[in-house]
């Protein structure tokens, strides 16, 4: 049986989740450590961003997860079934930021540890035999992010039941269900905006110095 992308997502958060589990009581989620330093994207993200961006607004999402994962369960031990029904959207929103954001750190890297370099293997054979190359691929990409109203999800995602690599957007914090997830990128504004205002171009052009195409060929691996 197939697992589904959030399946294989909530996984890759899954440590960070064991770590706290204390007997009797109920796992609590908490902010994964990057595996590099917040200056180590630079110029191509600023340190300011990145300590923002997972210090405070991935730390947000993880502790309003938290908090209402404790109210879904208050409301099912008291069997209210609207409490239960009004704390979904709080997950889904806090659920999707923690899982999404979790994705995002590791499929990032400094250049000097092969950083927006693509290594030959599965999926530099897969992109070049659906979208021709690198570079049309990202041209295809950034269309899509661009045309996301609002705050949302850039997506390469690998579909399992037709194997092949697509292009998928996502608003708000939805996490990617239909796929599996090689490769995300935040298109919120507290991602870029402290950098470039508000040309997303000149972001999506330097996430793209940074993003880990070693994680992704990984990914990919996992998800055949
Ligand atoms: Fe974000």
């Amino acid at each position: 049986m197939l697992r589904t992308g959030l399946a294989r997502s909530a996984a890759l958060v899954a440590p960070q989740r064991a770590s706290t589990l204390a007997a009797g009581s109920r796992l609590k989620h908490t902010l994964p450590k990057l595996p590099y330093e917040y200056n180590a994207l630079e110029p191509h993200i600023s340190a300011q961003i990145m300590e923002l961006h997972h210090s405070k607004h991935h730390n947000t999402y993880v502790t309003n997860l938290n908090n209402a994962e404790e109210t879904l369960n208050n409301a099912l031990a008291k069997n209210d079934v609207k409490g239960t029904i009004a704390s979904q959207s709080a997950i889904k929103f806090n659920g999707g930021g923690h899982v999404n954001h979790s994705l995002f750190w590791l499929n990032l890297a400094p250049p000097k540890d092969g950083g927006g370099e693509l290594p030959n293997g599965q999926l530099k054979a897969a992109i070049e035999k659906q979208y021709g190359d690198l570079e049309a691929l990202k041209k295809k990409m950034n269309a899509q992010a661009l045309a996301i109203q609002g705050s949302g999800w850039a997506w390469l995602g690998y579909d399992p039941s037709t194997s092949t690599l697509d292009i998928i957007t996502t608003k708000d914090q939805d996490p990617l269900l239909s796929h599996v997830p090689l490769i995300g990128i935040d298109m919120w504004e507290h991602g870029f905006y402290l950098q470039h205002l508000n040309n997303k171009a000149a972001y999506l052009e330097e996430i793209w110095k940074v993003i880990n195409w070693n994680t992704a060929e990984e990914r990919l691996k996992q998800a055949k």
